[in-house]
């Protein structure tokens, strides 16, 4: 197959919900599909339980259970589909935000029973800064839930985005009869057995055909007509390209653990979710056509192993073609590297790869040479945009409680950071460590990870702030006068940038107030 087939067939998309909606009941039917998996429960739900989060064991086998399925790859009809796992706990968010800098498209699952949840609306406007196209899932229509219309209504309100229904469920919990797809005119009965079979599916050129009224009841059909009546009264027709803008979510009804809706969803997302699309840099856009090789890496993971130090480095492939033993350039290193056994994921299995195209996540054994953020290409400078660090949400000073293990500590605590787990903030005044994370997990997770890996201790002290936000001015005179005036609330990240420290939502806003010709932001991409 030639490089151009080869792309255009492949599909990279993450799936995002609140906990419990049902996302890895999805992907594992997805995979049954694609025949990556062959039974069901093969997929581990890579969710911390909630009870859990000080037990380090735990965040141990999270971690080993998520590389396993960071990333799930399985051939369908003619397309080559990557699943991009997401963490559900809330601490991982920002993992979470990152793997979705590497997706081409997103699937939402959202529970009918619970609606939009706090999580959803997170992720959905992270999504939504790049335009990534979404197309949302509404599960557990085997149980009672919301109505349909109240549902499309909340999710255009709280998530923001416009909603198309490309299905839509007849009846709903003991009353839940089946799925009519808008798209191909298709009525799918529903049969909790977990497999469609052929004589459940209908297909109806006309609502008004009496077969409707024998396969649903009288009752049933004359709700279906009506509703669908309502729908094409209100909603547009589906225009690809809009989807393909995010300026339009197709919505489809289903439910996961009964393998119900999901092969209408997998049929539909293969022919209308984008191929690998473009991606800006700082000074142009890579078309995923061009010749020459360019990726990213937006995910690092430490072998869990401590007498293998090494970690895996996520690469997501942007154009050209990757191939093994072949020099790339490390553009933030200046230098080439070779990766001699770089993997691809089928499904919860890696095997070492010759070649990969864009769309492709590969993982690339690194030995501390690459960041979150960094950029490979066949000699070319460019920096991808779009993987920032986001604001973090919890504070704590930094203390070292082994001064003989200084070196290991600071060692430990530059290479989490670049690995992402926090950020670390240095105190302009006092030059004091502050970690910074989303969630309190992470705190333990430093702590355990420095230990065991960099033999290095640590405490942390309480720090009273509220957020972490970049700044940047034109002007350098106001810039220096605010340095002047702010510094004991000015810290560095890793990188050097500038960050305001704020105390309180209060305190952050006067301060913007008072000195207006500053930019404050809320992630470090800007
Ligand atoms: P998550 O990854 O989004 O956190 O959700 P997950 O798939 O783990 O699903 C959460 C719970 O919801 C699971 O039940 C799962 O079986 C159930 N579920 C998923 N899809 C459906 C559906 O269509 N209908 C119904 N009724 N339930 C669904 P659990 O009891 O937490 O776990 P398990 O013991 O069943 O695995």
């Amino acid at each position: 197959m030639d490089k151009v087939a080869e792309i255009k067939r492949r599909r990279t998309f993450g799936i995002v919900s609140h906990p419990d909606a049902g996302k890895t009941t999805l992907t594992e039917k997805l995979l049954l599909f694609g025949g990556a998996i062959q039974i069901a429960g093969a997929v581990k739900s890579n969710k911390i339980k909630k009870h859990a989060t000080s037990d380090f064991m735990e965040i141990e086998k999270q971690r080993g259970i998520s590389v396993a399925t960071s990333v799930m790859a399985f051939e369908y009809r003619d397309c080559q589909v990557n699943i991009l796992d997401t963490p559900g706990h809330k601490d991982f968010a920002e993992d979470t935000y990152r793997t979705l800098t590497a997706v081409d498209s997103v699937i939402v699952v959202i529970d009918v029973a619970k609606g939009v949840e706090e999580q959803t609306e997170k992720l959905v406007s992270v999504c939504r800064m790049r335009n990534t196209p979404i197309i949302v899932f509404i599960n557990k229509l085997d149980r009672e839930g919301k109505d349909a219309f109240e549902l499309l209504d909340e999710v255009e309100e709280k998530l923001k985005l416009k909603v198309l229904p490309l299905s839509w469920p007849v009846g709903m919990g003991s009353m839940f009869q089946g799925v009519y797809n808008l798209y191909e005119n298709k009525l799918f009965l529903f049969s909790p057995h977990g497999k469609q079979l052929e004589e459940d599916t209908l297909e109806i050129n006309d609502l008004n055909d009496g077969a409707l009224d024998k396969k649903v009841g009288k009752r049933a059909a004359d709700t279906l007509r009506e509703e669908i009546e309502v729908i094409k009264g209100v909603y547009p027709d589906f225009d690809r390209e809009k989807y393909l803008n995010g300026e339009e979510s197709p919505v489809f009804f289903g439910s996961a653990v009964n393998n119900f809706g999901v092969k209408e969803l997998l049929d539909c997302f293969i022919e209308i979710a984008p191929s690998p699309r473009p991606r800006e840099t700082e000074d142009r856009v890579i078309d995923p056509f061009e010749e020459k090789f360019s990726g990213f890496i937006f995910k690092i993971h430490a072998n869990m192993d401590p007498k293998h130090r090494d970690r895996i480095a996520f690469l997501r492939i942007c154009s050209g073609e990757f191939k093994r033993n072949t020099n790339y350039y490390h553009v933030r290193q200046d230098r080439n590297m070779k990766f001699s056994n770089p993997t691809a994921f089928m499904a919860a299995k890696k095997e070492v790869i010759d070649e990969a195209y864009p769309g492709d996540i590969i993982g690339l054994y690194d030995s501390g040479n690459f960041k979150i953020g960094d950029t490979l290409t066949e000699g070319e400078k460019v920096q991808f945009k779009g993987i920032p660090s986001f604001s973090p949400e919890q504070f704590r000073y930094v203390v070292n409680t082994d001064p003989l293990k200084t070196k290991q500590l600071n060692k430990g605590l530059d290479q989490l950071m670049d690995e992402g787990v926090a950020q670390l903030f240095t105190k302009i005044d006092s030059a004091r460590k502050i970690v910074g994370t989303v969630g309190a997990l992470q705190f333990d997770v430093i702590q355990y990870r420095l230990k065991g890996e960099y033999g290095a201790s640590c405490d942390y002290e309480p720090v009273n702030l509220h957020k972490a936000c970049w700044v940047s001015c034109d002007d350098p005179k106001e810039l220096a006068l605010f340095k002047s005036r702010r510094s004991k609330d000015l810290a560095t990240d890793k990188d050097g940038n500038l960050v305001y420290l704020a105390e309180s939502s209060w305190g952050l806003k006067t301060v913007q107030e008072n000195h207006p010709k500053i930019e404050f932001h809320f992630t470090s991409d800007f």
